[in-house]
């Protein structure tokens, strides 16, 4: 800002008092020549420094310009020294009252200039702190979370470290089992590891509460596989185990067919294929329509028109039996589905590394 315009609107805004001294025409007649001396000099005082030195020149108790010609009065007669001293008086107190008014003046000057080099334009944009996003792994297991619970499942969850016995033996899979080579399971202790599936949440819940079940299981699991565009050692999935008694096929197949129609569209034809997890039986492989052809044949289903998304089953009555629910009287289902490839084709993302990447430019897209 140009300095002509800052004192423009200093003069504007404060109340700046110059205080032009109000002088009758005797006294302006009968003014000392001091008075119009200092006048001169007060004129060029700009800084609180020059002021006292200005101050001190007329004032000082010792050498003040005033102070000196009051000590001449005493070579006056006795006629003069009466008006030569209210003549000093009035200077005095015009000297006295101007500098306090040009004070007052530098003062508010320099508030001013303070104000102006502080000034803040409040009608710059401000910045912005960058906004989190969820990742779009959390928020497909959200909704998938929220489609089941509309539907009366409850979230349940469980450790990642694992013991053999609930990743395996519980779920039908004895030591020695050909189905645990499939897994290529990564081992901690002989006992222990890291869960290939979400599948042993079905035996801790069960162990924990008598039939009727109905719950969803999201999260990690690992299994011992080189990263590439549809592999990595850490995946996520979605359990899902309902015990009743009187459940049936049927339910299994109403059910994960309500949830896919609503997952992905109303249009979406379900299929369900026989299939071999130790832990079900009957086992199956649940499929859907493509998702981007309908049915036709493209890239993402390999020229098949479907598209596998999970395996499901009715629950083995051996896993009933290890839980101690009496599969004579009951009943139940259950599947496993990986959520990252939910989130691939919902998402049209053809590499899963790109989830665990974290790089802002994706992440910021959901
Ligand atoms: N746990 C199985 C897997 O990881 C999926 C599954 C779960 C199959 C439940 C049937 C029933 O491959």
């Amino acid at each position: 800002m140009k300095k002509g315009r800052a004192f423009f609107i200093s003069s504007l805004f404060l109340p700046v008092r110059l205080s032009p001294l109000k002088m009758t025409t005797a006294m302006l007649e009968n003014a000392h020549p001091l008075w119009e001396q200092f006048r001169q000099e007060l004129q060029s005082v700009s800084s609180l420094g020059q002021w006292t030195q200005l101050r001190d020149r007329y004032l000082s108790r010792q050498r003040g310009l005033i102070t000196l010609e009051v000590k001449k009065l005493g070579r006056l007669s006795a006629e003069e020294r009466p008006s030569a001293g209210q003549r000093l008086n009035v200077l005095k107190v015009q000297v006295e009252k101007a500098l306090e008014n040009h004070y007052q003046l530098l003062k508010e000057q320099e508030r001013f200039r303070q104000l102006q080099s502080e000034r803040i334009d409040v009608t710059l944009p401000g910045y912005y702190p960058r906004r989190g996003r969820i990742h779009p792994l959390r928020r497909i297991q959200r909704e998938m979370e929220e489609i089941f619970m509309r539907m009366g499942f409850q979230v349940a969850l469980g450790p990642e470290l694992e013991w053999d016995y609930y990743n395996f033996e519980a779920l039908n899979m004895p030591p020695g089992h050909p189905a645990r080579d499939t897994q290529d399971t990564l081992y901690i202790t002989e006992n222990l590891l890291l869960r290939t599936h979400t599948s042993p949440v079905q035996i801790r819940t069960m162990q924990q509460q008598p039939p009727p079940v109905r719950i969803v299981v999201p999260g990690k699991v690992f299994r011992r596989d080189a990263v590439d565009a549809t592999h990595s050692p850490m995946f996520h999935q979605m359990e899902g185990l309902v015990v009743d008694a009187g459940i049936t096929f049927a339910d299994l197949k109403g059910t994960l067919e309500a949830f896919l129609k609503e997952l992905f569209s109303p249009q979406t034809r379900v299929r369900f294929q026989p299939s071999y997890f130790p832990f079900v039986e009957p086992g199956a492989e649940v499929v859907i329509s493509c998702i981007f052809c309908s049915g036709t044949g493209c890239r993402v289903c390999k020229q098949n028109g479907w598209i596998e998304v999970m395996g499901a089953g009715m629950v083995h009555p051996k896993v009933l039996q290890k839980v101690g629910y009496d599969p004579e009287t009951y009943t139940g289902f259950a599947w496993g589905m990986g959520i990252d490839r939910i989130a691939m084709l919902k998402y049209q993302i053809d590499d899963l590394r790109i989830f665990f990447e974290n790089d802002v430019r994706f992440l910021s897209q959901f």
